[in-house]
């Protein structure tokens, strides 16, 4: 049972006290076009809008120490030529009062070592394509003190793909320019690049390098720069090879003086007929630049952004707030799940410790689901991704499985044909409504694959998404799968056997009738949707025909999709069940057990209840809901990459956490309290800090995937951040445990809370009012509300009425026995 570190709640932050954490733990930068991830000992990179197109730093994935690269500072004292890294990284030399704070889009690395301490503090301004990197040097020692202070990082030469691949080329292109304190980063920039990079210090120089072999010298590496071993910079310029950024600064400190020096790195772009100066010249017209610059190496102005920065995020996060008998939903909820939210609302699964940043677009059902987890904190934003993302879809109604941020368009590697997809723009639309009552939203005119000339209104879309899957059944009268559905690695079309080949896009037979369960239900719950949204805004007209193909879909699932004691996941190829007693492994799985109930199958005849007592005896372990038993011990052709995983990891019968809250909302619909926060507590990252070295990677976020019961390691996280856990934990616990969610007439009450709850308080901010929330539940009552005072007068069921924006709302709900 070990710690590394702590939560600091009111600062909302968690302290890292120890360098040398199982892995890298990670916070992000940014949260508009530039955005970076840092660990907690400074490593990691930064880009601009595009991780792939557009990474202005360089970073070695998998390396060996692990997180090679990064915002980098060393300390070298003059008398005894000593030198260490305040981040413990790159040098490791031994720290007193280590200490890193990943904030809300900062993050602040302090230590001390030799009597001088040294605090960074890394933020983006917002509003900016630039970060500053703000140092604090203190000198605690008895007499002065002659330090130098170099900066140190890698410039990436933009695709960063390319950058790690083509050397032939790459080792001839790199160029900077350096003027005063500023190290311009110019590669590919006299050509048909119109961006560039620069890396600018707030001190005048005693020197500087930019060619990475003459700061670190041959064979050397960043813990131990030939540079800062001799306290003297060459002086380099890059022409070819490995552009860095080293500023060198001398600091003479009296006994107990503190000075600050601030380093800039950002991105900075030129109209294109407006390059060089003089024009004409190859030389960067640095004139728009320069001002930037300038201001954020005051600390004035620093200190303001900062200031902004802080400011922003608690009103992000002050759209919902709790107070639960709880801490560690507590936290999740007022701080890390809803900022996890919007970190994968920005990122999407593009760039964190477990993502290259070189391989995923936007995927188009992981955007739909994260958005679940932050329309409430950025309605406008969603709004934008919600029309962007429709864009994407193609005319049959499917669509593209990813797209690229940079471009908006589909990326035709992965192409369509996951048949899942389509559906969830769906959900994500529904919820949109339902937050913001933002019915022109339906109207508005999309293009199909962004094509000009093909708008049509967004309900539109919806429609085709709804007719791609009736344009697809089989013989069950459930959905065909295609390349996969949520799950991406049931691929029952694939057969594939070469090695290497992507299970995703591959599809070696034709003719089959592969069937999933899992779409009927998404179908179930997305054709519901669509028709309470035809009632609600008159758009789509056949409400009442979207309410009749769900209740079809219902109907095949019950004769086709249950298997006796569980729902069935899906029919293969050749129309033999998966998911079923009838196999000899992969049994059931849990992907139907939750959507099944949420999409309201079996709750009225129990079968849905049922499930759930078979996934509480066969699935749930201390560590979560795995996916699937037993475990697939060999490769099977015709499932495809589920069985391709060893057992216990991943889809194969790993806790593969975004499917768990689904599970967690089933037992809440079914009214079940303790089940419900008992499986929400076994992933929630807070509750599992106390064996941070079992699961090793970040107590404060949720990761994709927690090794199951068959894995040597059960219980050892992997892929943190970038998950749709993210979304789908925030919407359990807030949606249904806490029971506070947003419906097309108001916002509903509705907890459904733990026997030893009393209940609990919470302040929701909803289409321009706040609602202050009191719940109490009476003494050995379990249930729901029995009775609901807004404003102190009595309602009538459970859904409070849209108030006027700006007012307050105070809502009084009773959990007893009893109407009073
Ligand atoms: C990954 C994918 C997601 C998929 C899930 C299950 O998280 O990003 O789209 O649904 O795996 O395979
Ligand atoms: C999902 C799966 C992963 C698979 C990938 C392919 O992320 O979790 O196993 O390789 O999809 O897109």
């Amino acid at each position: 049972m070990t710690r590394f570190g702590h939560f600091d709640d009111r600062a909302r932050e968690y302290v890292i006290e120890r360098p040398d954490t199982p892995l890298p733990w990670i916070n992000y930068l940014g949260s508009e076009e530039y955005f970076g991830i840092i660990s907690n000992t400074a490593g990691g990179y930064s880009f601009y809008r595009d991780a792939r197109l557009r990474r202005l730093t360089r970073y070695r994935y998998n390396n060996a120490p692990s997180d090679v690269g990064g915002r980098y500072l060393y300390l070298r004292d003059a008398a005894s030529g000593e030198f260490w890294s305040p981040s413990w990284q790159p040098t490791r030399r031994e720290l007193e009062d280590y200490r890193c704070r990943h904030g809300l889009g900062y993050t602040v690395i302090g230590s001390r070592r030799a009597g001088i301490e040294a605090e960074t503090t890394y933020f983006v301004p917002p509003g900016q394509t630039l970060e500053v990197w703000r140092a604090r040097i203190t000198n605690h020692r008895d007499g002065p003190a002659a330090l130098s202070l170099f900066s140190a990082l890698e410039f990436c030469l933009w695709d960063a793909w390319d950058d790690a691949t083509n050397f032939q080329r790459n080792f001839s292109t790199g160029e900077v320019l350096v003027e005063g304190s500023v190290i311009y980063h110019l590669t590919e920039y006299r050509e048909r690049r119109d961006h560039f990079a620069f890396f600018a210090c707030s001190e005048p120089l005693a020197g500087f390098d930019t060619q990475r072999e003459a700061f670190l010298g041959p064979y050397r590496g960043w813990d131990r720069p030939r540079a800062v071993e001799e306290g003297r910079s060459a002086g380099s310029v890059a022409h070819g090879w490995a552009p860095i950024g080293s500023h060198h600064v001398e600091l003479a400190l009296d006994r107990g003086e503190s000075r600050e020096v601030l380093f800039v790195l950002g991105y900075a772009e030129n109209p294109p007929d407006a390059k060089f100066d003089p024009p004409g010249s190859t030389t960067v017209d640095t004139r728009r630049v320069r001002p930037v610059i300038e201001r954020f190496l005051r600390p004035a102005e620093a200190d303001a952004a900062f200031a902004g920065l802080r400011e922003r995020w608690s009103e992000t996060l002050g759209a919902l707030q709790v107070v639960t008998p709880n801490e560690h939903a507590n936290r999740m909820v007022n701080v890390w799940n809803a900022y996890q939210c919007m970190v994968t609302f920005n990122l999407s699964r593009s760039a964190s410790f477990f993502e290259s940043g070189v391989g995923r677009g936007m995927g188009f059902r992981d955007s739909n689901q994260d958005l679940l987890g932050f329309v409430h904190m950025a309605p406008a934003r969603a709004r934008e991704r919600l029309l962007d993302l429709a864009a994407t879809q193609l005319p049959s109604g499917g669509a593209y499985h990813q797209y690229q941020p940079l471009t908006k368009r589909g990326s035709d590697a992965i192409g369509s044909g996951f048949n899942d997809d389509p559906l969830w723009l769906i959900l994500a639309v529904a919820a949109y409504l339902k937050e913001t009552g933002d019915g022109t939203i339906l109207a508005e005119p999309v293009p199909y694959d962004n094509a000009l000339g093909s708008e049509a209104p967004l309900d539109e879309h919806l429609q085709r998404a709804v007719g791609y899957t009736l344009d697809r059944l089989g013989p069950h009268g459930l959905p065909l799968i295609g390349h996969a559905d949520w799950n991406d690695c049931l691929n029952l079309n694939a057969f594939s056997e070469a090695p290497g080949e992507s299970f995703q896009t591959a599809h070696n037979r034709e003719g089959g009738v592969a069937e999933s369960v899992f779409i009927a239900a998404l179908f179930t719950l997305a054709a519901g949707e669509l028709a309470a949204i035809g009632e609600r805004f008159g758009r789509p007209r056949d409400a009442a025909g979207y309410r009749d193909a769900a209740r079809q879909m219902d109907a095949s699932v019950r004769a086709h999709g249950w298997d006796g004691a569980w729902f069935r996941r899906a029919y293969d190829h050749f129309g033999n069940a998966i998911g079923s007693a009838e196999n000899e492994e992969g049994q059931i799985y849990v992907e139907p057990q939750g959507l099944c109930a949420m999409a309201g199958i079996g709750v009225d005849d129990r079968t849905a209840e049922r499930a759930l007592a078979s996934v509480a005896e066969r699935l749930a372990t201390p560590h979560g809901i795995v996916l699937l038993q037993p475990a697939y011990t060999r490769y099977r052709l015709e499932l495809g990459e589920i069985t391709s995983y060893p057992p216990g990891y991943k889809e194969n019968a790993g806790v593969f956490c975004h499917t768990n809250p689904w599970i967690v909302i089933a037992e809440a619909i079914l009214g079940n309290g303790d089940r419900a926060l008992d499986y929400y507590l076994r992933i929630n990252p807070s509750a599992r800090e106390a064996i941070s070295d079992v699961h090793r990677c970040e107590p404060y976020v949720y990761a994709q995937m927690i090794a199951g019961r068959d894995a040597p390691d059960p219980g050892e996280a992997k892929n943190s951040w970038l998950t749709g856990s993210a979304a789908w934990n925030l919407v359990a616990i807030s949606q249904w445990i806490l029971g506070i969610r947003p419906e097309h007439d108001g916002l509903r009450v509705d907890p459904c809370l733990p026997a030893d709850w009393d209940g609990f308080e919470a302040t929701r901010r909803f289409r321009g009012a706040t609602y202050r929330i009191r719940v109490r539940a009476q003494a050995g009552a379990r249930g729901r509300v029995t009775r609901l005072v807004v404003d102190g007068r009595p309602l009538e069921g459970t859904v409070v009425p849209p108030a006027a924006a700006g007012a307050t709302v105070e809502v009084e709900a009773t959990i007893g026995p009893h109407y009073s």
